[in-house]
């Protein structure tokens, strides 16, 4: 059996854990540090949950790489070898001001190459997973290949960064689409396209830890995840994202150039 499948039980069973200590911090008060902004936010339970990872990965898998988004992994000039990619909560200004709408995302890539991705969404409890080349499942439920549906066909969710800083893609995007919707968590959007509840998901900064396991997940039910400029993504740095169904990709990648 392929050595990403054989690990499933492992990391499915670490995130639930990880689940668990998220929920049991709703009563507690939280020790909240601002990063870049006021709206960039860390909590004591990110860092602990960051922390919980690592030592388990370092535990079962010692020497394999890991990026964090808390900082508490290694440092990153390449991706050669295997990397695991930690958001250990994706949606933290949801989680501090809803305790809802937030995920727990983990993905292992080898040379670059995604391999297997979680993203579990904690208040529903649901567990989206993927491996290369095996499909896409929300819980034990197999997910279809997308309808490769337009975007005058369905809902388009964007990033609250690229509705404030990019005004006039949102209402294009708006306008040629059934809607536009904002959830906050880029785990929990990419995982809604990959279910097809949404057409696409376009975000005007995702970090590698936003887009690492949404986009193994996305491209095993036939989406397409790139740069908002239609190239490819490099998890070294930030990109501006967009993930969408392939008709989708192609119209919103033409509406991006008639705004230039
Ligand atoms: C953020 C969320 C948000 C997206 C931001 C991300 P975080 O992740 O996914 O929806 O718009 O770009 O940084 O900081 O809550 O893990
Ligand atoms: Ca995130
Ligand atoms: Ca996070």
């Amino acid at each position: 059996m392929n050595q990403f499948i054989e690990r499933t039980q492992l990391i499915q069973e670490w995130i639930y854990d990880a689940a668990k200590l998220i929920k049991s911090s709703f009563e507690e008060n939280l020790d909240i540090q601002q990063k870049s902004n006021r709206n960039d936010l860390v909590t004591n339970i990110d860092k602990a949950v960051e922390k919980q990872f690592i030592e388990k990965i370092h535990q079962f898998f010692p020497g394999e790489r890991i990026m964090g988004e808390e900082g508490f992994g290694d440092e990153f000039q390449n991706l050669d070898g295997i990397v695991w990619i930690i958001d250990p909560i994706d949606g933290t200004l949801n989680f501090i001001k809803q305790q809802y709408d937030f995920a727990i995302m983990v993905a292992v890539y080898e040379d670059g190459i995604g391999q297997a991705g979680f993203i579990y969404d904690v208040m529903q409890d649901k567990m989206y997973s993927a491996h290369k080349g095996k499909g896409a499942y929300c819980n034990k439920k197999k997910l279809p290949p997308v309808k490769d549906l337009s975007l005058k066909e369905g809902l388009v969710a964007i990033s609250s960064a690229l509705m404030s800083k990019e005004e006039g893609l949102a209402r294009l995007v708006g306008r040629a689409s059934s809607g536009v919707r904002l959830i906050g968590s880029a785990g929990i959007e990419t995982a809604h396209v990959a279910s097809g509840q949404l057409i696409g998901y376009i975000a005007a900064s995702l970090a590698p830890w936003d887009i690492a396991a949404g986009k193994i997940i996305a491209e095993e039910v036939g989406l397409i995840y790139t740069k908002m400029n239609g190239s490819s993504i490099d998890l070294l740095q930030k990109n501006p994202s967009l993930v969408a169904t392939p008709t989708a990709h192609k119209e919103i990648i033409m509406l991006l150039n008639t705004k230039k």
